[in-house]
């Protein structure tokens, strides 16, 4: 797009498209997201396409009979999709500020769908880690897996007709294909005949929200994030400036002390946004005070820098209960527009669901919502009101794009997948850059780590060495790997506006590739 003279944004667009065929387990038709802009005229946007509650549904959404979390109803099938916002959203972006016209942005989808795509091997790997949960639904079934019921392999052709066909109908239709057309009604017919309450209606109300940008000030720099219903844009402002008094640059970079206190900042931060964050469209959130130095100061003074503070003095009060997948990519084009794009279904190949006759899975993302009023735990389950599930109410997202300009020009463009490690990862990145001034490369192949409020744990990636859990442990953290070996998926750009030199880092962690038009490409 940006060789046939289109701007980023544009770009984003038909990449987000062309993920929904290439990369199935996050890009997405069926799911939502959030896109930040920033024009090299100065105009700034933040997208919100965020999936949005059906209007009947409440917050005992997940409850069984007996009150108790059903975790079968919130991983698979119909009850846990939320209006799906993608369409909306990428429609909206181009609408604003795209210059091609968007069925061109639509037609590379299209014809990956239709002519099929090689399957690389992340995908590969994915279908076949998640092939017995995509066998429960036929359509799904029939996207993804031979007749006998295997995965499709890496090496074959993925020929996915139905896609191709819904991404006609958007090419032609625009969004309305999508909302009020036949998409809508056919995702309408097979969640009636599962007697979930997702209908044609809540189609028709979708709107995307353009909100203003979260923007704050670190280092002589500006930081423009996601806003609530993103909870990624306010804790990372917090952690920031959580740390700003403590001079960590004075560190050189994250040493086990560094890495104490930013671990001390974000249990902070997650505290905070258990307590408060949620939809601003449904309840009132407070960020104007969570930002304010009146709530920040106090907060930072209970930081010991020779200790680790135990979680259970922060965050709303605790009670027990009764009983990966998204991706990230960062765009920049040769005028300086900027695009930070993090879209998801929630759960890799979201709840594994396909409506017959639309190609395309949909996000099981309503699972973000609180499950249980009341029941916050050590586990990290959180029970408070702002995330409780409503009608039209969007789940609290922990997706965390960013662009920072410094003197108003962009200098670098982040996000990443990884529930709420995106926080820790994008701040991590952020801070990084920006306190230790280490290279993006290096920034991006540093050993992560995540604090998460509760679990009350500082958990890292395998690569992180043992002489830093060692001493990390000795500040009084409790110390363990992360699940996976890896947190997050970070592509991301750095760019230098004297210069105009544009350094893109794909994160090797899962998959991703950094490209250029072939004149602005550097030789290789
Ligand atoms: O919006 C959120 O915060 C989550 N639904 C994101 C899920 C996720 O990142 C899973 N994958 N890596």
């Amino acid at each position: 797009m940006l060789t046939r003279g289109g701007n980023a944004i544009d770009a984003a667009v038909a990449v987000a498209f062309a993920l929904a065929v290439t990369y199935p387990e996050a890009g997405n038709l069926g799911g939502g997201g959030f896109m930040l802009v920033a024009l090299a005229d100065g105009r700034t946007a933040a997208i919100d396409y965020r999936e949005t509650a059906p209007r009947r549904v409440d917050e005992a959404l997940f409850l069984d009979a007996r009150g108790a979390v059903d975790q079968e109803r919130r991983a698979f099938g119909h009850h846990a999709v939320g209006v799906p916002g993608t369409v909306a959203g990428l429609a909206e972006a181009h609408r604003r500020f795209g210059t091609l016209p968007f069925a061109a942005l639509v037609e590379p989808a299209r014809r990956l769908a239709e002519e099929g795509i090689v399957v690389q091997p992340a995908l590969a790997a994915g279908l076949a880690e998640h092939a017995r949960d995509l066998a429960r639904f036929p359509a799904s079934a029939a996207q993804f897996l031979h007749a006998d019921g295997t995965p499709v392999e890496a090496g074959e052709r993925l020929v996915q007709r139905d896609l191709g066909n819904s991404l006609r109908w958007i090419a032609e239709g625009g969004a309305a294909a999508f909302y009020d057309g036949p998409i809508a009604a056919l995702i309408a017919a097979e969640m009636a005949r599962a007697g979930a309450s997702l209908d044609a209606r809540d189609f028709a109300e979708y709107r995307p929200i353009v909100r203003d940008v979260l923007a704050v000030r670190h280092r002589g720099a500006e930081l423009l994030l996601m806003p609530p219903p993103s909870s990624g844009g306010v804790a990372l402002a917090q952690m920031v400036a959580l740390l700003a008094p403590f001079e960590l640059r004075r560190e050189g970079g994250f040493t086990p002390r560094a890495r104490h206190l930013f671990a001390e900042a974000s249990r902070r931060a997650f505290a905070d946004r258990a307590r408060w964050l949620g939809d601003p469209e449904a309840s009132a959130i407070p960020v104007a005070m969570l930002l304010d130095e009146a709530h920040l100061a106090p907060l930072r003074a209970t930081i010991d820098p020779q200790r680790a503070s135990r979680s259970d003095a922060f965050g709303p009060p605790l009670a027990e209960p009764r009983g990966s997948s998204t991706t990230h990519f960062s765009i920049v084009d040769a005028a300086g527009n900027a695009v930070a794009n993090t879209y998801t279904l929630e759960e890799r190949f979201g709840g594994k669901l396909v409506a017959p006759g639309t190609g395309f899975l949909l996000n099981n993302e309503l699972q973000d919502f609180n499950p249980q009023r009341g029941v916050t735990t050590r586990d990290g389950q959180i029970g408070t009101e702002p995330n409780l599930a409503r009608g039209g109410r969007r789940p609290l997202s922990s997706m965390t794009p960013c662009i920072v300009r410094r003197d108003g020009e962009v200098v670098l463009v982040t996000g990443s997948p990884g529930g709420r490690t995106i926080i820790s990862t994008v701040t991590q990145i952020v801070f990084d850059v920006l306190e230790f001034e280490t290279p993006l490369p290096q920034a991006i192949a540093r050993p992560r780590q995540h604090h998460g409020w509760f679990p009350d744990a500082l958990r890292h990636e395998a690569a992180l060495e043992e002489a830093t859990r060692t001493a990390l442990a000795t500040y009084g953290h409790v110390v363990e790997p992360a699940k996976q070996r890896w947190q997050g998926d970070a592509h991301s750009i750095a760019r230098d506006p004297t210069s105009g030199v544009v350094q893109a880092v794909a994160d090797d962690r899962v998959e991703g590739w950094a490209a250029a038009p072939p004149d602005e490409a550097p030789p290789r």
